[in-house]
Order: structure tokens, then C-alpha cells, then sequence
């Protein structure tokens, strides 16, 4: 077999065959196909497309590029959730809890990342004393144990496509629908992984901007992971402004908090809800999306999603009372208003640059060794939709350094009000 004539019958759009794949998968993690042929390769893919049996058998030799994780010992259907990314986005925190709380057992192998904010573990060390540096048996014992436990990435899962993504990454072939859903789904299988929720964001702040395109993207994970053996559900979501109130790290674990006592934002509570029911049903706990929504309501009531996520919280080292008292948790030296300037609706908050006025506070990281402040953010005080008076603060700012004129000045070009009344924006555009 040589990469050349497989280029070719991918460029003259001619689908390519299970060992004409694994041909490639194998010679470029093993670097006997170098660069050059891997990306014309996936530019070919990238004019031409994959179909579903490419797309599923290209998901599974990446998983057999690495290590793989067993969470056989693990009982009942492991189920994971992935979000395609957005801003402030706090439903892993909630969802990990809730789902747990109903028997899902959530064992969840988590990033720090690159993002607006750090990633859930980052979110999570602003508990004092959570830790997820952990032995492999003890995070399966806490899984059997109290439905839930999350441990930091290890091993060396999908190098295949660590690889891939990086020359795609600066070849312009990142936006294929094939590669990237056989991307995301890959690493979620290798991660063990019997059943798959996916949340794919769409708007501004998200990676997919149209919803035509997102939809697409959900079907296609949706078919893989179908094609692969695990049951896989997706909702698309709205991600033109952030979600919740809260972006930062400690700010977003105070509104986790809040939402798993039934006082948080809507927005959050609904993705929670919706998300949650797949996840429930996928995870065999409920026959139907709204038998599983209601016993996800029930544990909110009854105050079993909160008690499980302080037994989760102290299970890792950390102090599970910030869930009472959330003085506990880091705070920053500044909270400075953001008076409006005008009174009227609220009419677009653009999700990404608020993202970005976040991290620039410190909330994420710049570079890979950055360090993040867990105690700044953003909290904003009007949504989309909402009224304001004139003077009325829009976003408190969170901050360790007393002069954010630069950030005030980036909130206000990205935040719009009108005199007309504005509808706030469907959260849930469609269940794939
Ligand atoms: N995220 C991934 O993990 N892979 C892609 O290809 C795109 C986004
Ligand atoms: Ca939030």
C-alpha cells in the first residue's frame, strides 16, 4: 500500500477502505508517513468528505493508537459529556453531582486547558484541598463507592490524533466535520467511555458559529459513536452570550453550587436539566427524557445532588463546607461595578470577547505554564433580554489589581443596549 495512491483516491473523491486508513492512522502516529502526505491528506478529506463507515473506522484506529482507559471494574454504563467549548461554561460542575445523585456512576478523566477560565479541574482546586491527583484504583473505588470521581489526564490516549489536530491546527483543515467529530469522539471512547452526551455550543462564543453547522457536527458524533457501539445523544445549545452569570473559576463553582441548591441561573438550570436527562437515559436510569428530568428535579428538591457533591468534594481532600458558606472559596480584593450607560434592553453580550475580558483578568491561562487566579471573573448582573436602568450595574468585575479600565472599556464595546425590547435567545436549539 503506498500514501500516495490513497491521497489520490480521497482527492478524486473516492471513499477509502478500513485497511487504507489504518494504513495511514498507523504510518503517521509511528512517523513513517511524514507531514506533508498526512496534510494533503486531510485536505483532500476536508473538500471531499468522509462517509459514515471512514468516519467510524478513522475514530476507532485512533483509539488504538494509545492507551485506552478500562473502567470495566467501574459498575453500571459509564457515560461521559463533552462540550464542543463556550464561555462560562459551568454545566460540568453541575451535571457531574446531579447525574450522580440518580445513580449515573460519573467518572470523569478532566483537562485544565486553555481557555477563557481553566478547564473543571482548575475549577475545582478552588475548593481548598480537592486534589485529583489520585491512584487509578482508588478513583475506581470512589466511582463504586459515591457515583463520582475526577482524576487528571494520564497515559497517553489517541497520540493519533494529537498529532493530526496539531497539523491541522496550521494546515487550515481544522473545520472538517469528519475529522473533527472523529476527533472529539476518539478521545472520549479512549477514555472509556460506554455512552456519549455532547453539548455542541453555536454562536459567538462558540467553535461552530452557525447553527446549520452545528447541527451537522452533532449528527455526525451522534453517528459515529451509534456506529461504534456507544449510545450517543447531543443537544445543541446557544453560546452567543456566556452561559450562567458566572465566568471565572472559583465564581463558577459558587454558581454550581447554587444551581445544585435550585437557586441558580435559568439558563444553567435548563442545560443542566436537558443535558442531565441524556445523560440519565443514555445511562440506563430512566426509560424516557422526561421520567429522567423529573428524577433529576427530585434530587435537586430533596438536597441529594448537593449532598453528593460535598461527599465528592471531601472524597478528594477538599472542604466540603464551602458548599454551606462560600466564603471559603477564593475571593478577590476588588468587586467594581459596570454602571450602563443608557437605560433600555440589553441586547447582545458577545460570549467570546467577555471570554476574553475574563482571562485577561486572570481567569485563564495565556500560555501552557501560566498562572490562573482563581479568585477573579466576571458576574453578569443583566442577560440578554433583560431591562437596565441607567447608572444600574451591568457586570461586577472580580478583580486582585484596582485599575480594570482597560477591561470596563472591552465590556462595554461588547455589550449593546437598544430601546426596543429584545427577546432573550432559545437556550436549546435542537435534541440530536
Ligand atoms: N476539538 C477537538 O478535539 N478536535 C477537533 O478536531 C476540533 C475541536
Ligand atoms: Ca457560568
Amino acid at each position: 500500500m503506498r500514501m500516495n495512491d490513497i491521497i489520490e483516491k480521497k482527492r478524486d473523491g473516492i471513499a477509502l477502505t478500513d485497511e487504507e486508513i489504518n494504513f495511514f492512522i498507523d504510518g503517521y502516529t509511528d512517523g513513517t508517513i511524514p507531514d506533508y502526505q498526512a496534510s494533503a491528506l486531510s485536505m483532500a478529506i476536508y473538500f471531499n468528505g468522509m462517509t459514515e463507515q471512514e468516519r467510524a473506522t478513522l475514530t476507532m484506529r485512533m483509539v488504538e493508537s494509545g492507551d485506552t482507559i478500562d473502567l470495566s471494574p467501574i459498575e453500571g454504563i459509564k457515560v461521559d459529556k463533552h462540550s464542543t467549548g463556550g464561555v462560562g461554561d459551568t454545566t460540568t460542575l453541575v451535571l457531574a453531582p446531579l447525574v450522580a445523585a440518580v445513580g449515573v456512576p460519573v467518572a470523569k478523566m478532566s483537562g485544565r486547558g486553555l481557555g477563557h477560565t481553566g478547564g473543571t479541574i482548575d475549577k475545582l482546586e478552588a475548593v481548598p484541598g480537592f486534589h485529583v491527583e489520585i491512584e487509578n484504583d482508588e478513583f475506581i473505588r470512589l466511582v463504586n463507592e459515591n457515583k463520582i470521581s475526577v482524576i487528571g489526564q494520564s497515559g497517553n490516549l489517541t497520540p493519533a490524533d494529537k498529532k493530526l489536530y496539531g497539523l491541522r491546527d496550521v494546515t487550515a483543515t481544522v473545520n472538517s466535520i469528519p475529522l473533527i467529530a472523529s476527533s472529539i469522539m476518539s478521545k472520549k471512547i479512549a477514555a472509556g467511555a460506554d455512552a456519549i452526551v455532547l453539548d455542541v455550543k453555536t454562536g459567538a462564543g462558540a467553535f461552530m458559529k452557525s447553527e446549520e453547522e452545528s447541527i451537522e457536527l452533532a449528527k455526525a458524533m451522534v453517528s459515529i459513536g451509534n456506529n461504534v457501539g456507544r449510545q450517543t445523544m447531543a443537544v445543541i445549545s446557544d453560546m452567543g452570550q456566556p452561559l450562567g452569570r458566572a465566568i471565572g473559576n472559583a465564581l463558577e463553582v459558587e454558581e454550581a453550587i447554587k444551581t445544585l441548591r435550585g437557586e441558580g441561573p435559568e439558563d444553567l438550570t435548563e442545560l443542566s436539566l436537558t443535558l442531565g436527562s441524556q445523560m440519565v437515559v443514555v445511562g440506563g436510569q430512566a426509560e424516557t427524557l422526561a421520567e429522567a428530568r423529573e428524577k433529576l428535579e427530585a434530587v435537586i428538591e430533596n438536597g441529594q445532588a448537593l449532598e453528593t457533591f460535598k461527599t465528592f468534594l471531601s472524597s478528594q481532600g477538599g472542604d466540603a463546607s464551602v458548599v454551606d458558606n462560600v466564603d471559603g472559596l477564593p475571593h478577590a480584593k476588588y468587586q467594581i461595578e459596570l454602571p450602563a450607560k443608557t437605560s433600555g434592553y440589553v441586547s447582545e453580550i458577545i460570549a467570546d470577547e467577555i471570554g476574553q475580558a475574563a482571562s485577561l483578568l486572570g481567569a485563564g491561562r495565556q500560555t501552557k505554564d501560566s498562572v490562573i487566579d482563581l479568585a477573579v471573573g466576571l458576574v453578569l448582573n443583566k442577560k440578554v433580554g433583560d431591562y437596565v436602568e441607567e447608572g444600574e450595574s451591568l457586570v461586577t468585575i472580580h478583580s486582585n489589581q484596582e485599575n480594570v479600565d482597560s477591561i470596563k472599556e472591552k465590556l462595554y464595546h461588547n455589550m449593546t443596549i437598544t430601546s426596543e425590547q429584545i427577546e432573550a435567545p432559545a437556550l436549546i436549539k435542537t435534541i440530536v
